[in-house]
């Protein structure tokens, strides 16, 4: 399977079992003049899958590199960055040349900026292995690392020239990273999509994974292709997040996994609108109940507004309007523009 994403940058998504081993030609094919590429990958992710890549460069004819860094979104961060960057530099990688990120969404953000700053900008393909980088951060083209201050604090807007999805390396994915990845799958199908909602709900839901993959992405290209800039609508794909961020805030970063903290706000935002009468009865229930399946929370110890309460969010915006993501029913979402007392009465919190 295969899309097109037309952002300023056209470039194309390969959705196939088996990909990752062709690698080489899809790459000669797209960059006929370089010599060298490095492929960027983490400790757990290149002993799985890196030789594999790398002799399907090498057979295309490219000398190709690896540079490897430690697991973990702790090692996304300015020192990885810029160690990338002198391994770039060492081994000559001209503006002809390229990088491959292999790996998790904390690979392709931190390739991907190393990419858009090393020579101010060269090209960079994602090869995602984890189903969030999958199905979300290797498309759209934000590229990021973290500061102490803050997640993502530094980064840039830097589309791949392709990204190539093979849905077997998801066999190798600990069932955590799993479960974490199906928290945004079941966010596209809340935002966009019935059908995508029902075949995850079906019993033989991991026989279509190549066509729930195709789904998501095609969701996420198209609000890209909408707002490549993340100025209006690409809002949509926070469905959840705002209360899921502050989840993840008030467990300290390491309680809750981001997955299960955006499935709890996705569940929260939604019983509330349906309180409210813009959303379908039963529609939080029905997400609820997914979220079961695939192993993670639906519930907080902490009420809505508890948790508006913990993280400040009830005092902050004084006067200026608040933009939420709700569901008119499952499959479909709008934009609610609400004025802070709105919000916090939409929120349940006395006033
Ligand atoms: N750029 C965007 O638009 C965007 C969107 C969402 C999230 N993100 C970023 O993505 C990051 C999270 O991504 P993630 O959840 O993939 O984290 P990750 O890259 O840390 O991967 C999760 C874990 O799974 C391992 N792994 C990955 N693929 C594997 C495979 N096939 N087999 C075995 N192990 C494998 C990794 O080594 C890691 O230990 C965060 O830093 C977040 O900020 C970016």
């Amino acid at each position: 399977m295969e899309l097109t994403v037309y952002t300023s940058k056209p470039y194309t998504i390969r959705i196939e079992r088996g990909c990752l081993q062709k690698t080489g030609s899809f790459c000669r094919e797209l960059f006929p003049k370089s010599i060298r590429t490095v492929i960027v990958s983490d400790s757990h992710v290149f002993p799985l899958y890196g030789e594999s890549v790398l002799s399907s460069l090498q057979e295309a004819g490219f000398a190709a590199d690896s540079f490897v860094f430690p697991a973990g979104e702790e090692h996304k961060q300015l020192s990885t960055f810029e160690n990338i960057l002198l391994f770039l530099a060492e081994k000559r990688l001209t503006r002809t040349d390229f990088i491959i990120a292999l790996g998790g969404g904390v690979t392709g953000d931190m390739a991907g900026f190393a990419a858009a700053c090393y020579l101010r900008g060269i090209p960079f393909v994602q090869i995602p292995t984890s189903l969030l980088a999958q199905v979300d951060s290797s498309v759209g083209g934000k590229t990021a690392v973290d500061l102490p201050q803050g997640k993502n604090l530094v980064g840039a807007f830097h589309q791949p020239s392709l990204v190539l999805i093979d849905p077997d390396t998801l066999s190798t994915l600990p069932p955590k990273w799993f479960a974490d990845g199906m928290g945004e799958v079941i966010k596209y199908g809340c935002i966009r999509s019935e059908e995508l909602f029902s075949l995850l709900e079906a019993e033989n839901f991991s026989q279509n994974m190549e066509e729930i993959l195709y789904r998501c992405v095609d969701i996420k290209r198209k609000v890209v292709e909408h707002d490549e800039f993340d100025t209006g609508e690409r809002m949509l794909l926070n469905f959840g997040h705002t209360l899921g961020h502050a989840l993840e805030k008030l467990h300290g970063f390491s309680g809750l996994s981001h997955g299960a903290a955006v499935g709890i706000g996705m569940v929260m935002i939604t019983k509330a609108g349906e309180k409210a009468g813009l959303t379908a009865p039963g529609t939080a229930d029905r997400i609820a109940s997914l979220l079961h399946k695939f192993g993670l929370p639906a519930s907080d110890t902490v009420s809505l507004p508890e948790l508006l309460d913990a993280t400040g969010s009830d005092k902050k915006s004084a006067g200026s309007s608040i933009r939420i993501i709700l569901l008119r029913s499952v499959g479909e979402s709008f934009i609610q523009e609400m004025d802070r007392e709105e919000f916090l009465r939409f929120c349940g919190v006395e006033n």
